[in-house]
């Protein structure tokens, strides 16, 4: 090929040239005449040389001129050709690595005829290598070797060996294809072996000194020999972890400062620690010998393994405001290559002052309270103190007003505010605040769980208001019986008595807290009138009520069941509650009206006061232009007599009196009118009274011929104007004549 140098191709050429010599053998045990040997030709072999003939085929019956050789199969006539005395020439440059064999057949003929002199023969000619390609690296490589290996450990791929080989395209059954490696630095470190496996040159390589190694590889062919091609490759050879170095402190003193509030299981601090191995592979081990300190902290580890203290007890800086003590730390290593450092360290932790809310000495406290007791000393008072060092007083507070109890803000003594009643509630709750009595104080709360405890307070009650009987019972028979229940749960055996007692009912206490009424007399009927009410009176051995039992009368059926009774007469009764109640409405509504009453006629006094003086508002009168009963109504006036007054021409001027009290018919709009007006003004009277009322409005109206009867009008004019016609209208108008007569004098009067 083309790569290989000229200097080396000449010895190649006499190294062929050599073996064409003399490995000339029969290969052949054809029956035929055939008798020639394999051919060879050297790879790469120039053309056009002399030495171009490379072999000869040989015939037995070969006749120099008579016969002549022919070739077909690979190559036949174009790589390879041959003349007619059976020399063999080469036309082209061979590659063995192409192709390293080429099968032909051999054929002897006639010159003249063409005709098979024999038989053809097959043959092949095979190509001779030459070095001419140099090894091959599949790389890139990386390895890995365990810190503190051996001498001899074996440099691994993942997990086998790596090998590091070379191949060469050349005859592997010649010196051209084989490999020979060398390590061309490194070589205080690792080997290398004929198969490229790596191996440690010493013992101990150190992670932690070296953590890689690159090291050459050189394969070269022809091995033993100066000559051949070579090719180098780059390995890496990662150096890993194991755990060889101890873990020391990096610090001989650890000073941590922390608040006494600081929460349980919090982190308070961090011992680092010096390990030169990989996070992975340390294990320090951290030990306090202390009892104390180990009931306080827990020592965890952190990613990078050093010592974590978390509280594992609240602190009290009034307790103890310093801890100090030794941590040590120890590991298990594999193989020690380093020793120094401190495997010891003070740790010294200081806690500092927080100002800390008041501590109740109960977590809850609960409370009995008797019942309907007041006032009720409690004996035990709410208690509190400041943990600090000044220890400040404290005030207690309950902020609930709702809280039936109520606090000695110093002293801590509780105290009832009112009885209590358990059958309203049975337990109270309340917070009690416990302050530092500072501005700003810290504050703590406690729960008091108040128990109410019962009394006999309450009188029993009997389970049923009614009870029948039949008309069919006979004497004897037994009506039911009576039960009770009570509000208090401490009570004794209720005992049953009949209140007053009875012709018709006998009631038997039973000594168990029931009672059985039976019937005494028969003969009861739904048609009797009379109403059948049983007063019992219920104890409980302290309190007793008298309770009220009906007994309805009723028809039954055989089974002694209900099946008409007489209806009892519902009670019309009021009781005083609701009477008072009325009564209570009755008084508010009327003194509702009264302060009505009130307020209206001051409105109106001060409206008269203010039109007298304005003079613009004067006393209007309406006139009732009644007209009488008509014809028919001649009791009422005789109105002969009037217009008989009419003709005497007496009475005012004017249209006729008949006229006058006719009701004009202008008057009827205008009344309207004002009322309208009225009832706008009264609509939008903001100080009017804002429900309904009767408003009476005196209305003049207007086109009277009788003018005005206002008497603010009259009593101007009245003593000009003569009545004294009236007189003359005879008795019926005594009266007017008595009323307007007033210049009448006594003595002086016609009557
Ligand atoms: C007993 O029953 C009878 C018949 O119903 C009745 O007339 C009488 O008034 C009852 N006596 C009493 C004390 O209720
Ligand atoms: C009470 O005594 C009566 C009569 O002795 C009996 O019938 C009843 O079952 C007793 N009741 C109870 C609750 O013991």
């Amino acid at each position: 090929m083309m790569t290989v140098c000229g200097g080396a191709w000449g010895l190649q050429l006499i190294a062929v040239a050599l073996l064409l010599g003399v490995g000339e053998a029969v290969t052949s045990s054809d029956p035929t005449s055939w008798n020639w040997r394999t051919l060879y030709v050297g790879e790469e072999k120039p053309v056009g040389d002399p030495l171009d003939q490379f072999g000869t085929l040989k015939n037995a019956k070969f006749i120099r001129g008579k016969h002549m050789f022919k070739i077909a199969g690979e190559g036949a006539n174009t790589i390879f050709t041959v003349n007619d005395q059976g020399d063999m020439f080469l036309n082209l440059k061979l590659d063995r690595e192409k192709k390293a064999t080429y099968h032909l057949t051999a054929k002897l003929v006639d010159k003249q005829s063409n005709v098979d002199v024999d038989k053809p023969s097959n043959f092949s000619i095979q190509v001779q290598d030459i070095n001419d390609n140099a090894p091959v690296f599949g790389g890139p490589y990386t390895g890995f070797i365990q810190e503190m290996s051996p001498k001899g450990a074996t440099v691994t791929a993942t997990s086998n060996a790596l090998a590091v080989k070379a191949t060469d395209a050349d005859d592997t059954s010649t010196v051209n294809g084989l490999v020979e490696y060398k390590l061309l630095n490194g070589t205080d470190f690792f080997k290398i072996d004929g198969n490229g496996i790596i191996t440690t040159n010493v013992a101990n390589l150190d992670r932690e000194t070296t953590s890689q190694y690159q090291i050459v590889v050189q394969a070269k062919d022809m091995p033993g020999q100066a000559i051949g091609f070579s090719t180098t490759t780059t390995v890496t050879i990662n150096v890993t972890d194991i755990n060889d170095n101890l873990s020391t402190f990096k610090k001989t003193q650890y000073i941590f400062s922390v608040r006494e509030d600081m929460k349980v299981e919090s982190e308070i601090g961090t011992v680092e620690v010096e390990d030169a191995d990989e996070e992975k592979n340390k294990n320090p081990k951290f030990q306090i010998e202390n009892a104390v300190i180990n009931e306080l902290l827990e020592i965890k580890q952190d990613k990078q393994k050093n010592g974590v203290f978390f509280l594992k007890q609240p602190l009290d800086y009034e307790t103890t405001n310093r801890y100090a003590f030794t941590v040590f730390v120890t590991e298990d290593i594999v193989k020690n290559s380093h020793v120094n450092g401190n495997n010891k360290a003070e740790v010294v932790i200081k806690v500092t002052d927080v100002d800390e809310p008041p501590v109740f000495t109960k977590r809850e406290y609960n409370i009995s309270v008797p019942e309907e007791k007041f006032p009720h000393e409690f004996p035990e008072p709410i208690n509190a103190k400041d943990p600090d060092r000044i220890n400040r007083p404290i005030r207690f507070s309950i902020e609930d007003i709702s809280c039936p109890v109520q606090i000695d803000p110093v002293s801590g003594k509780l105290s009832l505010k009112e009885k209590l009643d358990r059958e309203l509630t049975r337990e109270h709750r309340c917070q009690v605040t416990a302050e530092e009595d500072i501005q700003g104080g810290k504050k703590s709360y406690v729960m008091v769980n108040l128990v109410v405890i019962d009394i006999n307070d309450n009188a029993p009650k009997l389970n049923i208001e009614e009870i029948y009987v039949c008309e069919s019972d006979k004497r004897g028979q037994v009506l039911g019986t009576l039960t009770a229940t009570d509000k208090d749960e401490t009570n004794g055996v209720f005992t049953f008595m009949l209140a007053r007692q009875s012709s018709n009912f006998s009631l038997l206490d039973n000594k168990n807290g029931t009672a059985t009424l039976t019937l005494k007399e028969g003969r009861f009927n739904t048609e009797d009138s009379g109403e059948h009410l049983l007063e019992i009176k219920v104890t409980d051995g302290k309190q007793q009520s008298l309770e009220r039992l009906r007994v309805l009368v009723c028809q039954c059926n055989s089974g002694r069941t209900r099946e008409y009774c007489k209806p009892h007469r519902r009670q019309v009764g009021v009781s005083v509650h609701a009477l008072i109640t009325i009564l209570l409405c009755i008084v508010t509504i009327l003194v509702i009206v009264i302060l009505l009453v009130l307020r209206q006629r001051y409105r109106k006094d001060t409206l008269v006061t203010m039109g007298k003086m304005s003079g613009e508002i004067h006393e209007q009168l309406v006139t009732y232009d009644e007209e009488g009963g008509g014809e028919m109504d001649t009791n009422g006036y005789d109105v002969s007599i009037l217009t008989s007054a009419r003709h005497d021409g007496s009475l005012l001027p004017g249209p006729g009196l008949y006229a006058m009290v006719k009701k004009p018919q202008a008057c009827k709009g205008d009344m309207a009118a004002m009322i309208e007006v009225k009832k706008d003004e009264a609509d939008h009277d903001r100080d009017g009274i804002p429900y309904d009322t009767l408003h009476i409005y005196g209305y003049e109206g207007p086109g009277s011929l009788a003018g005005s009867l206002s008497s603010l009008g009259s009593s101007s004019s009245g003593d000009s104007l003569d009545y004294d016609f009236l007189n003359d209208w005879g008795p019926r108008f005594r009266t007017l004549a008595e009323l307007y007569g007033v210049d009448c004098y006594p003595g002086d009067c016609p009557y």
